[in-house]
């Protein structure tokens, strides 16, 4: 469904491009660079269109320009092919547009009613190949807040890149070796007793965190625990059985309880990619790169980068003793990936701390000559913290992610058991669990990814206010009112629909696709979450204002059913898209 802004970009452009011809000019205006605006004041129209980007071209006032496209878009023109859907004038430097509210309403209702054909597709990232990593924990302990804000962005950053067009892998690296995994290892060897996470009925991947910091308060008592971990390190590179068999038990709990996590937050992959099994192929890298001369020696042995020239200083990619580090993995991973499944882009979701790190990895593949490396994008994003004095976790440090999951979901409960709505909305505790995850991912995904941000729980929940809550309560009272409705007349007049709320949601609507792929280009969910918050307060006005199912007129009636369906359509494909859970009754 082309929306009515497109339409009038294509308008404007052919009207422009005419008067282009007129002029002996070989140059043309391509619909899509059109820039449409949104007048200021009613009597202004609805749509703008500033034609100062033509005066060059047409070696013409603006006014003047407007003047002429206004003429050839009214109902008389040429350019308007009849078009009796709006009414163009110039106003100013301005081409503006006034259109008729019933005929847009219909154009738009009819696209968004027909179920077969998918809405919210722009279409701008067709027949493009993007490889998006998000989440990537490391092995020692369960994923935490964070992770929450990572797993929220990356899963919905896909799902938007997908609805514009993209043809989309998810991947996830799980950083499963090094001295961090270690040294629970170390304290699970020195005091697991044989324990398991079944003979104590503890969650998997909590179990193997209760370890890591068990670690730390042994490595405070005892110095030489570090140094016990790095041996247990080297012993696991060596391949000792004894070692190896231990990590890989270990390693088998942590993914195994983090894969629940990941169920229970509807987060999935396409493929999770292991550290070591990438880590020797980044060694190997490195050392083919030091043959070439694009890496050096140090006086000590270790292997290093010159990126000065970069202004990203000297940096070690091999130790003295050949281990690698950090950075080592990685350019492993990036040429297993292109190898996989040759993407164009290659998005990595990794918190700000890591800016750094990328810009070294990225002029690194650039340097080793992978024509790919101009196609890898850090997609960073800000730290997440709970406001002081609210639900400390079991380490003390940072929130625990199921923790946290499992009390929002109580509060949720609790909620629903004091307001008496256990009979109305079914299953409390499944309702209660879609609640709490659509107020996470709503908060989450609300704020812009660069910004720094405090999650508020009780906030997250509330009703009434900026919160996924409230749109799930918005998207549940249409849902009961089309219920209530029935099939009525399936032949929808919604030319009846010129109120000015009703109006207003119509031109909303219609934006939607736009919001999409806005939120594609920017990869920035929160775009998603202003136009749905948009979208439920113009719904909210529009039913106060709007009488829906005592209209005093059927007709009426239905044409505002058919607008609150059209809504609801448009509220499930955007929940999907920012991993809110939608809800019949709540
Ligand atoms: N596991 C790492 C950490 O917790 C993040 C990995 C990010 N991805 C990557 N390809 N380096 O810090």
């Amino acid at each position: 469904m082309a929306d009515f802004k497109d339409v009038w970009k294509n308008r404007v452009a052919g009207a422009v491009n005419k008067l282009l011809r007129e002029a002996g000019s070989a140059e043309t205006v391509d619909p899509s660079a059109v820039t449409a605006e949104s007048p200021p004041r009613p009597e202004q129209g609805d749509l703008g269109f500033p034609m100062f980007a033509y005066a060059k071209q047409l070696r013409k006032a603006p006014p003047l320009i407007a003047a002429a496209v206004a003429a050839d878009l009214s109902p008389h023109g040429e350019g308007s092919a009849g078009a009796s859907d709006g009414e163009a004038f110039a106003l100013g430097p301005y081409v503006n547009i006034r259109l008729d509210r019933g005929r847009t309403a219909s154009g738009l209702l009819a696209g968004l009613l027909d179920e077969t054909v998918p809405i919210g597709r722009p279409g701008t990232l067709a027949g493009s190949r993007v490889m998006v990593e998000f989440s990537s924990p490391n092995t020692n302990k369960p994923l935490h807040l964070g992770h929450l804000r990572n797993d929220a962005l990356g899963e919905s950053v896909s799902r938007i890149l997908k609805a514009a067009g993209a043809e989309l892998r998810k991947v996830c690296i799980i950083n499963d070796r090094g001295v961090h995994i270690c040294k629970s290892m170390l304290a699970y060897k020195e005091g697991g007793g044989g324990r398991t996470p079944e003979s104590e009925g503890v969650k998997s991947d909590h179990f193997v965190g209760g370890f890591y910091v068990a670690f730390h308060k042994m490595a405070g008592d005892d110095s030489s625990a570090e140094e016990r971990a790095q041996e247990l390190l080297r012993r696991w590179e060596a391949g000792d059985s004894e070692t190896v068999e231990l990590w890989k038990m270990m390693n088998t709990w942590t993914v195994d309880g983090m894969k629940e996590t990941y169920r229970r937050t509807g987060v999935s992959f396409d493929q999770y990619y292991f550290e070591s099994q990438t880590y020797l192929k980044g060694k190997e890298e490195i050392l083919a790169g030091l043959d070439k001369g694009i890496f050096y020696r140090a006086e000590d042995g270790a292997v290093m980068v010159d990126l000065e020239a970069e202004k990203l200083d000297k940096k070690v990619l091999l130790r003295s003793d050949g281990t690698s580090i950090y950075i080592t993995q990685d350019i492993g991973l990036a040429i297993y990936r292109n190898r996989d499944w040759a993407f164009d882009r290659l998005v990595y979701v990794v918190g700000s701390e890591q800016q750094y790190h990328f810009q070294v990895l990225f002029a690194i593949l650039k340097k080793l000559g992978f024509p790919w490396a101009s196609n890898l994008y850090h997609l960073s994003y800000g730290m997440v913290n709970l406001p002081d004095g609210k639900m400390k976790s079991r380490e003390g440090t940072v929130v625990d992610a199921d923790d946290l999951i499992d009390s929002l979901r109580d509060l949720a409960l609790a909620e629903i058991r004091d307001k008496d709505r256990e009979e109305a909305v079914g299953n409390s505790d499944e309702v209660a669990e879609k609640i709490a995850l659509g107020a996470l991912h709503y908060y989450l995904l609300s704020v812009a990814p660069a910004r720094d941000m405090l999650f508020n729980p009780q906030e997250s929940l509330s009703f009434n206010g900026n919160t996924g809550p409230y749109l799930q309560y918005m998207g549940a009272r249409i849902s009961s009112m089309l219920k209530k409705a029935g099939d009525r007349d399936p032949a929808v007049d919604a030319g009846l629909l010129s109120g000015d709320a009703e109006w207003e949601l119509v031109k909303l609507l219609g934006a939607y696709t736009e919001a999409v792929a806005s939120a594609a280009e920017h990869m920035d969910p929160s775009i998603i979450a202003a136009y749905l918050y948009e979208l439920a307060k113009a719904f909210s006005r529009f039913y106060h204002d709007c009488p829906i199912l005592n209209a005093g007129n059927a007709a009426l009636s239905s044409a505002r059913l058919a607008l609150s369906r059209a809504v609801l359509r448009v509220l499930r494909d955007a929940f999907e898209l920012i991993c809110i859970p939608f809800l019949e009754a709540m």
